[in-house]
């Protein structure tokens, strides 16, 4: 779906980004990570043509994205940014209609599709719809940010830092209503972040990026497992290795499946990360846990044993 072939950008004398080459697949979520000035954002911000590149060529479906009509890209692709780039002046509804509106939508339509995107973020329209965004906290106005750049309904989402100034608690609410719109709407995303825990929680397809090269991309588990050099190993967090990988890993995979009648016990969910029943056993002082469907049904357990990996289970 998006092809960079041997992108450069250069600024002057300085390579922002030097000959890189990466394959977005159509529906994937791809992430971009790496340190402050690697990069990243000029990444991305060539792809919409916020910024020209300097070599190579980016494509979009086999395209050229200097044949594009900018019409065509702005309907094509949303953006997203930390700071959100809200127009202080308009209000939350306005906001999220500013590309309809370029795109010359009419006025009804424009409405719904408004309605229909603050009801997607969990927005209220009686609430937020004619505030401003100074009357907004931090996550509402990200919230705003992402529905304004989903409003023309864009099968590409490139996002910068989207959810970079929210606490903790909304930011992985935000993250995980991301992964569900990604699966339910099939967009293609290009997401950017210095987090790696955001990183490795949402990321299909993950990108290393250094001093403006791509040192290693793949699945995150593969980077994990077998990082490039130092620099990328470094950013998995050394002695934290374990507990990322445990947090990529669904409790099913390691589970016992059922075959008798399970004794009372403290449960997980079997699409649970290993790092969240980790967390349970410890918490709980349990060396097993009843392993549970998404309708509470027994389908397994999880011994402390079979979680750490071991092939036998006693
Ligand atoms: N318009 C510009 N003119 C000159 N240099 C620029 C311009 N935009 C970016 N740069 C430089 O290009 C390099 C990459 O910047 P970029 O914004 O892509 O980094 P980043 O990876 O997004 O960093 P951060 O995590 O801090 O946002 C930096 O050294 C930056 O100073
Ligand atoms: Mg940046």
């Amino acid at each position: 779906m998006i092809d960079l072939i041997h992108v450069t950008k250069r600024f002057g004398v300085a390579t922002a980004v030097d000959d890189i080459s990466l394959s977005v697949a159509q529906g994937e979520l791809c992430v971009l990570v790496g340190t402050s000035g690697c990069g990243k954002s000029t990444t991305l911000r060539m792809i919409n043509r916020l910024i020209e590149h300097s070599e190579g060529e980016i494509h979009i479906d086999g395209q050229q994205i200097r044949r594009f009509r900018q019409e065509t890209l702005r309907r094509r692709m949303g953006y997203a940014i930390q700071s959100t780039g809200l127009f202080p002046h308009w209000t939350v509804a306005r906001n999220i209609g500013l590309v309809p509106r370029l795109l010359k939508w009419p006025a009804a339509r424009i409405q719904a599709r408004v309605e229909e995107l603050m009801a997607l973020l969990g927005l209220s329209m009686e609430e937020f719809a004619h505030k401003y965004p100074h009357q907004l906290s931090g996550g509402q106005a990200q919230r705003v940010g992402v529905a304004r750049a989903l409003a023309a309904d864009p099968d590409i989402l490139l996002m910068d830092e989207p959810f970079g100034a929210l606490d903790p608690i909304t930011r992985e609410s935000l993250q995980d209503e991301l992964r569900e719109l990604q699966a339910r709407l099939h967009k293609t995303i290009v997401f950017v972040t210095h987090d790696m825990d955001e990183a490795l929680r949402l990321a299909d397809h993950l990108v290393v990026m250094h001093q403006g090269r791509i040192v290693q991309q793949g699945w995150p588990l593969e980077l994990l497992r077998e990082p490039a050099d130092g620099f990328v190993e470094s950013l998995f967090g050394g002695e934290d290795r374990g507990l990322k990988e445990a947090a990529l890993l669904p409790v099913s995979q390691r589970m016992q499946p059922l075959g008798h009648d399970l004794p009372a016990r403290e449960r997980i969910g079997q699409q649970a990360s290993l790092r969240e029943a980790l967390s349970v056993m410890l918490w709980r002082h349990a060396e097993r846990l009843t392993v549970v469907d998404d309708d509470g049904q027994p389908v397994g357990e999880l011994s402390l044993r079979r979680l750490v990996g071991a092939r036998r289970d006693d």
